[in-house]
């Protein structure tokens, strides 16, 4: 089955069950608490909240879409068979309150899980053709927070006839979504997978192809969830993967999606290897939708995420001496392929002018770094691994231009594992990392933020650390944003934390934070961190110390679930933390006191 037919079955069915035709909104969202159209319910937020009425809008409380989204997170695992920064999304949606939720019911009032589960299911084995046996789904597990979606898991299991051994149940991270930005609709999900042959149903070994969210809750800013009496559906189907499997193609680059832009790049590249193409058609692809929906290159934002992708595209252009002019070719490729559906990319014109004018600018900062290249020629001194990272962080140059472009005999042991020892050495904070690199005995652990005697006493300082966190967080959700971190110390015993704020904290204002962390421990949150320009961070709302003076990249560390937008905190911060809040222990807060005006401070402790 090719895209078109399968973009025109999904509206199809959807249109048959009452639902109205809803165009892709731009990948510039609406919300600026989020950088980039990432789910087709964005743009349906305010319909979930009640703010705005489907009805009048749409003429009917459910609706269909195929929208044009982009994830930045996945950036790095673009190349292999699955990962894509911009990808096509199918979805149909509804908004409260709900009527009959019967999946005979056609017309325009709202519907929930039964209706959702059972048209998906249709969709797949009726329309799609799929067999039964290469399905499983997972549920919502349940925890401390949230109950067990008993109610999906009895349609599976009851009505629709999934037997009970293919049906999961996942965990939060799996198996809930939302919000997108700081606060919005969001719920437990149902899953839909498929498995190549049946065997590997049972094994739960396939691909998630649908996911139904069911907007049960109201997330607000401090993190309560609130249950809300708009009941609403939000599914996601990613179009590139389900085009895999009715296609019967390998990967989402041998679809009918990419396979005019492969064929090009191909006929341009052909020594390159398999990775650098399926990263170039990507990034070709994902640029030239970002372009066309106006977001510019630049140094923050979208824009630096376009940046990214273009600047990349250049480097492995020179690398692999593409000399045709891949951006003109690709323009027309992606107009051909997607203009139809999308008719902003037949401005081609504009969307030329803009990526050649980054083309310059890149060769521009390439220049520089040609000239840094050229002082090595006059000495003769050999390029480090240290050294060529130091280039590809000043100057943009990847490691494969690098080679390139230095003389053969300067770069000779010059190695990518170096490099690449180079750049974890440079992230060196996931608390593996830490004990590595401090590892043995008699050794002061100094990770730069922290330090201890030992190891043991390190992974303890690690944890408050991780603590500290939660703290200054649980302390503005207590005592509002005035709370700002003035100073702190961690030693393996105790935390010492001194903030801004006025007056006495109360013993109830003191229960209250000490809960609230302690709360946050026993969800078990993930803690990682990812790297951005300074500006970025800041504009993304993540804390930062004022006292501390920042490189222009920084890294800003999470605690909480990404994927769903669930994140509690956000600071700039070198790290390193605790991979799992569990790993905390029981917060204490032993201490409180006044340091000088306005400053007061807590000294809290952990137990196992
Ligand atoms: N919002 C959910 C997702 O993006 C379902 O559409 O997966």
């Amino acid at each position: 089955m090719n895209s078109r037919e399968l973009r025109e079955k999904f509206f199809d069915f959807f249109k048959k069950r009452g639902h109205t035709i809803v165009k892709s909104s731009s990948l510039i969202p609406d919300d600026p608490s989020v950088l980039l159209t990432t789910a087709g319910m964005q743009q349906f937020k305010k319909y979930y909240t009640g703010e705005l009425d489907a009805m009048d809008s749409f003429g009917s409380q459910r609706t269909v879409s195929i929208q044009k989204s982009f994830r930045t997170s996945d950036i790095e695992e673009v190349g292999d068979e699955t990962h894509l920064t911009f990808f096509e999304m199918f979805g149909n949606f509804s908004f409260g309150p709900v009527g009959t939720d019967n999946p005979e019911d056609t017309g325009k009032i709202g519907y929930f899980k039964r209706a959702s589960i059972y048209w998906a299911y249709e969709f797949i084995t009726n329309i799609l053709e799929i067999s039964e046996n290469r399905i499983y789904v997972s549920v919502f597990a349940g925890d401390k927070e949230i109950s067990f979606d008993q109610e999906s898991y009895d349609i599976w299991k009851n009505e629709i006839k999934i037997p009970e051994n293919r049906i999961f149940k996942g965990s939060r991270q799996d198996n809930f979504w939302g919000p997108t930005g700081e606060e919005g609709p969001c719920g437990p999900s149902t899953e839909i997978y498929i498995t190549p042959s049946a065997a590997e149903a049972e094994a739960g070994k396939g691909v998630e192809i649908w996911n139904i969210v069911f907007n049960e809750f109201y997330k607000n800013k401090i993190g309560i969830y609130q249950k809300t009496e708009n009941l609403g559906v939000d599914t996601g189907m990613g179009m590139e993967r389900l085009a895999v499997i009715l296609q019967g193609v390998n990967n989402v680059f041998e679809t009918d999606l990419f396979v005019s832009i492969m064929a090009k790049i191909n006929e341009l590249t052909p020594s390159a290897d398999n990775r650098i193409k399926r990263i170039l058609a990507d990034h070709l692809r994902g640029a030239i939708f970002l372009v066309a929906d106006g977001v510019l290159p630049s140094n923050k934002e979208a824009g630096y995420v376009l940046r990214r992708l273009l600047r990349r595209i250049l480097a492995y252009q020179i690398v692999n001496d593409i000399h045709a002019d891949l951006f003109a070719e690709s323009v027309e490729i992606i107009k051909n392929n997607f203009g139809e559906f999308y008719p902003e990319l037949n401005k081609t014109k504009e969307i030329l002018n803009v990526l050649e004018e980054e083309k310059v600018k890149f060769e521009e900062t390439i220049g520089r770094g040609i000239r840094e290249i050229e002082k090595y020629k006059e000495s003769g001194k050999e390029i480090s691994g240290s050294e060529a990272f130091y280039l590809y962080e000043t100057f943009g140059l990847p490691f494969e231009l690098i080679k390139e472009l230095a003389p053969s005999k300067l770069t000779a042991n010059l190695n990518k594992a170096d490099f690449d020892r180079e750049f974890e050495k440079h992230q060196e904070i996931s608390r593996a990392g830490a004990e590595k690199k401090f590892g043995g005995h008699g050794l002061i652990f100094d990770t730069g933020e922290l330090k201890a005697a030992t190891e043991e006493e390190m992974k303890k300082v690690i944890r408050l650390h991780t603590a500290t966190h939660l703290l200054q967080w649980a302390l503005r959700q207590v005592l509002g944003n005035e709370v700002k971190q003035m100073g702190s110390d961690i030693t393996s015993e105790r935390l010492r934390f001194d903030f801004s704020f006025g007056r006495k904290i109360t013993p109830e204002e003191i229960k209250q934070v000490e809960n609230l962390v302690n709360e946050k421990i026993n969800l078990n949150l993930p803690v990682y961190f990812e790297e951005m320009s300074k500006e970025e961070a800041e504009k993304s709302g993540a804390l930062a110390f004022f006292r501390q003076k920042y490189p222009s990249v920084v890294k800003v560390y999470f605690i909480g679930f990404k994927a769903s937008g669930e994140i509690i905190s956000k600071e700039l911060c070198g790290g390193p933390h605790v991979e799992y809040t569990s790993e905390i222990g029981k917060f204490k807060i032993i201490k409180e006191e006044s340091v000088g005006m306005g400053i007061r401070r807590i000294k809290t402790i952990l137990s196992n």
